[in-house]
Order: structure tokens, then C-alpha cells, then sequence
């Protein structure tokens, strides 16, 4: 039977400068789907690369006093560092600088033109150099005269350009969305989609420019180079070989499976990369998934606020497979989260070297004792030893059916169910007294079997996920290659007589405190180094990458915002931002830390009415444990803050929506 084949895609990353953890995020999860797929048998196509045209690169690249290319080329490289760094099995690395791309890139520009769906004409309107994105003078106005997509400034433009007939496929589209019901995820990006740019009425897209030189020329006509997103969306058919002389590959694997994007460029590829194809009579991606964005506690990473977190570095502190794991398992799948370093040291320390780790050096450390570290077989099955075994049967088809719908966090939350059974069954059976007497040796021999085999499944199942850790796991428990196979997943796989090694903790344990306090330290100096001289911040250019989306009502709803009156507050002495807040919440009594020491003294608070976010997870800071969050507006320089509060006095645990 020939295999079934899955062709899977991250976006093309910008080399504009050195990526984070959000992009880190795209292409971990990308991977992740990219393994699962390959364990099970598809043949799979990954493919990652690098967006390297465009404006942006040529201004940065004169400003650096290098070429355009040897500014590109410096920062691939360590897209490629990055990439190796986090175990990512990418089948191909394309660049849009590449000499197939761009002659595929010409020879798809010059089709479209001769079968007339790109014309020349004119073009009058606002350009957004960050966003690389044209608007329409009316988009503009809407949006209070900035880029509606990044609110940052635009251009007034004015030149010759060619224009591709997106309006002419609209109907096509809107009727291919909705017979597809499974197109666009998640579904709430469909409906935007829909509402927001194909009802209203599609324009005509700008698709070449003649004000920078740093793109694919239109060969017909070399004033004009190709605007990036056709250049950038096309990579996706152009490294299977579309247009070339072996396009095999393009036969193979096209239409994709699925293109992981970010939520911010869903419009381009369910909008654009669609029609585009249409206009090529090629068939269309099965499924475009937009993730959400990974932000920081105080909004969007950014260069100038210092706050970008450096992927490479946590790796280096924390592992590969505790960054890894962190980012697929926190978030769910297609909606925005917050990356904190309290979260990265809870996951760690509570999932990886609590849960599982613990678990794995129980287990081995128990065979090891007193069975002298071989394997025991197992005897008759009691009562929870069934329901344990069950879990365990059941999980690859649960885990399946969330990798389905790309609900990554919940397949790990399946299998860390299997983990939390295994704890709790260590805890009813109490292997150390059945260790006790004879009478107990039969069942203490099920009942580590039980435990060992269990792990052996839940090392198989991690494997998409976790590059390091699956490899670790079966070699303490001494499993051979077969035993450790996808195929071999059903109960029963061990084989009694197997020799455990006692092995390092997967996961050693994190001091939390510790860390954090080097984490406040490592911020202020970022922080400080990114503080621009004046002279230097007269000069720059660079708009902020703020970007404000839309939410629906149901996700504002989400939020539990809540009164509440400051009762005590107390400076936290080893902290030079926190103060410790007593709120009252109705009946209730919280403590709340919050970083505004630098513009209250405590006693300006106590009395006040502020508004508490309410439903935030706990989080320890400084050692003291804070149970929500109190709202507060800043200028963007964190020159002046005001805590806010009401115009009337109002009883505290009333609801503020
Ligand atoms: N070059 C275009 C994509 C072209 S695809 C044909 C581009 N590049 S980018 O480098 O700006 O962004 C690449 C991806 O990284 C996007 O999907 C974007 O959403 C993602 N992310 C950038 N910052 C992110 C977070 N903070 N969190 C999650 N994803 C983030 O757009």
C-alpha cells in the first residue's frame, strides 16, 4: 500500500534580526505536528525558510553598511543555529534569495500576466515598511491615519505598479471557505476572514514596486521588483520544485496538508496564497492553522523595550526539551499566552521533574532494589492495576484525537494523565511496604511492571514532542529499539528480565527563587543596554511592533475583573519594584503583588478602591504568592503610572465589566 504523504509548513521567518521565542513557538509546534506524522508512518515534507526581500532588510542592511545579501546571509545562519539548537526535523531550509525560487517566482509572475489576471496601472496609497503591507487611503483613515495592521506610521505612495485581480476570485473563494468549513483554523478566523476582508469587497493587489530594489525582478520589465508576499507565499509550491524542470516533489506532496501561521497573517494565506493559486489553476492547501502569539506580561516582545527572550539562551540553561516542551504544552493551540519565566520554572519544575522525572527514578530506583534491577514479571492483575492499564490502552487513540484537530497542549495533557495515574497508583500500592514481606512479593512485581510499561508508552507517545527525553527515559528502563517503537505501542511490550539503569534526573529540579532573582537582574541590564542614547533615539525610525487585534466578546468575558479595596500594603524589601497589597474582594482577603513601588509609597494606597484582574493564575514573586493582578496605565516610557480606580465609592468584589 502506498503511504499516505503530509506536507507541513511554518512561515517564512523575516531576517530582519535574530528570532525569539515566539518564532521559536511557530516552528517547535510546526515540528512537533512534523514528528507525530513521521512516527506513524506518512511520508512527511517539513518545510521551513527565510522571507528575505522587501524594504525593511534593504534599509537595514545600508544602515549596517553591508549588502542586502550579506545581511541576509549572516542572519540565516543563525535562523539555522536556532533551528539545529531545538531539534527541528525540517526536510528543506528555503530561501527566497535561492536561484529556483526566484526563476519559479518570474515564471509565475510572467503567467499571470499573459492570461491578463496582473495588469499595470497606477498606485496611490499608504505603505507599511515593518508589515511590508500596502493601504488603501480609506483602511488608513479607518484606523486614525497609522498601519491598521501594526499601528505604526505609514508612506504616502505614489508609482507605476502591476496589479494582480484578486476581485475577480473573490466569489470563488468566499464559496471555497465556506463549502470547507475546515479551511481556516481555527474556526473563529474563518468568520473573521469572512466578516472582515472577503464580504466587505476585495481591491485589486499591488504586486510589484519600483521605489527599492531589494526583491525579485519582473523580468519583462526590471524597473519592478516583486512585491514580497507573492515572492514569500509562492515558496511554499517553489521548493517542491512548482515550475521547474523536477517538480516530482511538487507531485508528491502538493496541495499541504497544513500551513502553520501566525494569527496576523492568516489574511495573507487564506486571502492571497489562495487566489493566487486558483489564478495558476493549482489546487489549494488543504488547511491553513493561525496560532496565537506568545507575549510577555507587559504586551508584545520588542527589541527597543529590551524584552525579547532569547530562545537560545533558556535552552542553554533549562535544556532543550524542557524549552520545548513548555512551549507546545502552555498554550492552547491557536490562541494568544503569556510567556513568564515563573510559568517556564513552574512547567519544569511541577510536570517535568515532579510528575514524569520523579516517576522515572521512583520506578528504576524500585526495580532496581529489590528486584536487583531486572525487569520482574508480572502476576494477576488487580483492581487498579485494570483501570491503570485501560488509561494506558486508551491513550494513543485519545492522543490522536487531539494531534487531529492540532490541539497540541491537550494531547500532552492526555499523556500527562497516564503520568498522574502512575503517581497516584505508586501511592495506593506502596511498593515500599509490599517490599516488606513475602506475601507481598507477587503483587510489588506487578505492580513495578505495571509501572515500568506504563513509562514505556508514555516515552513512546512523547516522542513528537520531545527530542532528548524519550531516548533517556527507555534507556534507564533498558528497552531495546523494538520495544521502543511506535508499532509496539500496546500494553504488554516489556519484557520481564530487562535491565534498568539508574540514570541522571531527567529533569533536575529548579530553585525558583533563585532563578527569578537572576532572571530581574538579567531584565534591568537588558534593559538598560536598550536604552537608546538621545542623539540615537532622535534618529530612530523603527515603529514599535505594537500590534492591538480585535477580540470577541467571549474572550474580554474571560477576564474576571473584579473591585476590590486596599486594606494593608507593605514595600517587599529585597524587591526594588514590588509592593505586597492586602485587597479585600467582597468576603474575601488576597494577597496581590504589584510592580509600582517606584511611583506609591504604600500608605498612598491603603483605603483605595482599585480594579483586581481576578482569575490570574497564582504566582510567586519574590517569594511572596500573589493571587491577581491590580490595573494600572503607563506612558509607553514608564515616566508616570496611575493605578486605576473609580469615580464613586463602590463596595469591593463588585464585578467590572
Ligand atoms: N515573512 C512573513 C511570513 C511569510 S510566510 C509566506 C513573516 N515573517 S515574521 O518573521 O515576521 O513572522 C513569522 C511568524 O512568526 C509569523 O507567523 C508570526 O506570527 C510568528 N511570530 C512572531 N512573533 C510571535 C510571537 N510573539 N508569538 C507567536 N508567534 C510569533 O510574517
Amino acid at each position: 500500500m502506498e503511504k499516505k504523504t503530509f506536507y507541513i509548513t511554518t512561515p517564512i521567518y523575516y531576517p530582519s534580526a535574530s528570532l525569539h521565542i515566539g518564532h521559536a513557538y511557530s516552528t517547535v509546534a510546526t515540528d512537533a505536528i512534523a514528528r507525530y506524522h513521521r512516527q506513524r508512518g506518512d511520508e512527511t515534507f517539513f518545510l521551513t525558510g527565510s522571507d528575505e526581500h522587501g524594504q525593511k532588510i534593504e534599509r537595514k542592511a545600508k544602515a549596517a553598511g553591508i549588502t542586502p545579501q550579506q545581511y541576509v546571509d549572516e542572519i540565516v545562519a543563525g535562523f539555522k543555529d536556532l533551528w539545529k539548537l531545538l531539534d527541528i526535523s525540517y526536510d528543506k531550509f528555503i530561501r527566497t534569495t535561492d536561484d529556483y525560487h526566484v526563476k519559479a517566482v518570474q515564471k509565475m509572475f510572467k503567467k499571470l500576466y499573459d492570461q491578463g489576471d496582473i495588469y499595470k496601472s497606477k498606485y496611490t496609497g499608504f505603505y507599511c515598511t515593518p508589515c511590508e503591507s500596502f493601504w488603501l487611503d480609506r483602511q488608513v483613515q479607518e484606523a486614525g491615519g497609522v498601519c491598521p495592521d501594526c499601528g505604526g506610521k505609514v508612506e504616502l505612495v505614489e508609482e507605476e505598479s502591476y496589479f494582480f485581480r484578486l476581485s475577480k476570485y473573490a466569489d470563488r473563494l468566499i464559496q471555497y471557505i465556506q463549502d470547507n468549513p475546515t479551511f481556516i483554523q481555527p474556526v473563529s478566523r474563518t468568520n473573521e476572514m469572512l466578516q472582515n476582508f472577503l464580504l466587505p469587497g476585495l481591491e485589486d493587489l499591488c504586486v510589484s514596486r519600483t521605489s527599492f530594489k531589494w526583491g525579485i525582478p519582473v523580468d519583462f520589465d526590471d524597473k519592478h521588483v516583486v512585491y514580497v508576499w507573492l515572492d514569500a507565499l509562492s515558496n511554499y509550491i517553489t521548493a517542491l520544485g512548482w515550475g521547474s524542470e523536477d517538480d516530482s516533489l511538487y507531485r508528491k506532496f502538493w496541495p499541504a496538508d497544513v500551513h502553520i501561521v501566525g494569527k496576523e497573517i492568516v489574511r495573507f494565506h487564506t486571502i492571497i496564497w489562495p487566489i493566487m493559486l486558483m489564478a495558476l489553476g493549482e489546487p489549494l492547501p488543504k488547511q491553513v492553522f493561525g496560532h496565537g502569539w506568545l507575549v510577555l506580561d507587559g504586551g508584545k516582545m520588542s527589541k527597543s523595550k529590551g524584552n525579547v527572550v532569547d530562545p537560545v539562551k533558556l535552552c542553554e540553561r533549562y535544556g532543550v526539551d524542557a524549552i520545548r516542551y513548555f512551549l507546545l504544552r502552555e498554550v492552547p493551540f491557536g490562541s494568544d499566552g503569556t510567556f513568564s519565566n515563573e510559568a517556564l520554572i513552574a512547567r519544569i519544575n511541577t510536570d517535568l521533574a515532579n510528575d514524569l522525572g520523579n516517576l522515572l527514578s521512583r520506578t528504576v530506583a524500585m526495580i532496581d532494589k529489590y528486584f536487583g534491577g531486572s525487569l520482574p514479571a508480572p502476576a494477576a492483575v488487580a483492581d487498579e492495576d485494570a483501570a491503570l492499564i485501560q488509561l494506558a490502552s486508551e491513550l494513543p487513540a485519545k492522543v490522536d484525537a487531539q494531534m487531529d484537530e492540532l490541539h497540541i497542549p491537550d494531547a500532552l495533557a492526555e499523556i500527562w494523565k497516564l503520568v498522574n495515574a502512575c503517581n497516584k497508583y505508586i501511592d495506593v500500592t506502596a511498593p515500599w511496604t509490599l517490599a516488606k514481606n513475602e506475601a507481598g512479593q507477587e503483587r510489588l512485581k506487578t505492580v513495578l511492571y505495571n509501572l515500568a510499561e506504563s513509562l514505556r508508552i508514555i516515552g513512546i507517545l512523547l516522542t513528537p514532542f520531545l527530542t532528548s527525553t524519550p531516548q533517556k527515559l527507555f534507556e534507564q528502563l533498558g528497552l531495546n529499539g523494538a520495544q521502543t517503537a511506535y508499532e509496539s505501542l500496546s500494553w504488554g511490550g516489556s519484557v520481564a528480565g530487562a535491565v534498568v539503569h539508574k540514570g541522571e534526573a531527567l529533569f533536575p529540579r529548579i530553585d525558583a527563587e533563585a532563578e527569578l532573582a537572576y532572571f530581574a537582574a538579567e531584565a534591568e541590564k537588558a534593559k538598560a543596554a536598550a536604552e537608546p542614547a538621545p542623539a540615537e533615539a532622535a534618529k530612530a525610525e523603527e515603529p514599535e511592533e505594537e500590534t492591538i487585534t480585535e477580540i470577541e466578546y467571549d474572550d474580554f468575558a474571560k477576564v474576571d475583573l473584579r473591585l476590590a479595596k486596599v486594606v494593608a500594603a507593605e514595600e517587599i524589601k529585597k524587591s526594588k519594584k514590588l509592593l505586597k497589597l492586602t485587597v479585600e474582594v467582597g468576603d474575601e482577603t488576597r494577597t496581590v503583588v504589584s510592580g509600582i513601588k517606584k511611583w506609591y509609597a504604600p500608605e498612598d494606597l491603603v483605603g483605595k478602591t482599585v480594579v483586581l484582574v481576578a482569575n490570574l493564575k497564582p504566582v510567586t514573586l519574590c517569594g511572596v504568592e500573589s493571587r491577581g493582578m491590580i490595573l494600572a496605565a503607563s506612558d509607553a516610557e514608564d515616566e508616570r503610572l496611575s493605578v486605576v480606580t473609580t469615580l464613586s465609592q463602590m463596595e469591593s468584589g463588585l464585578k467590572v465589566r
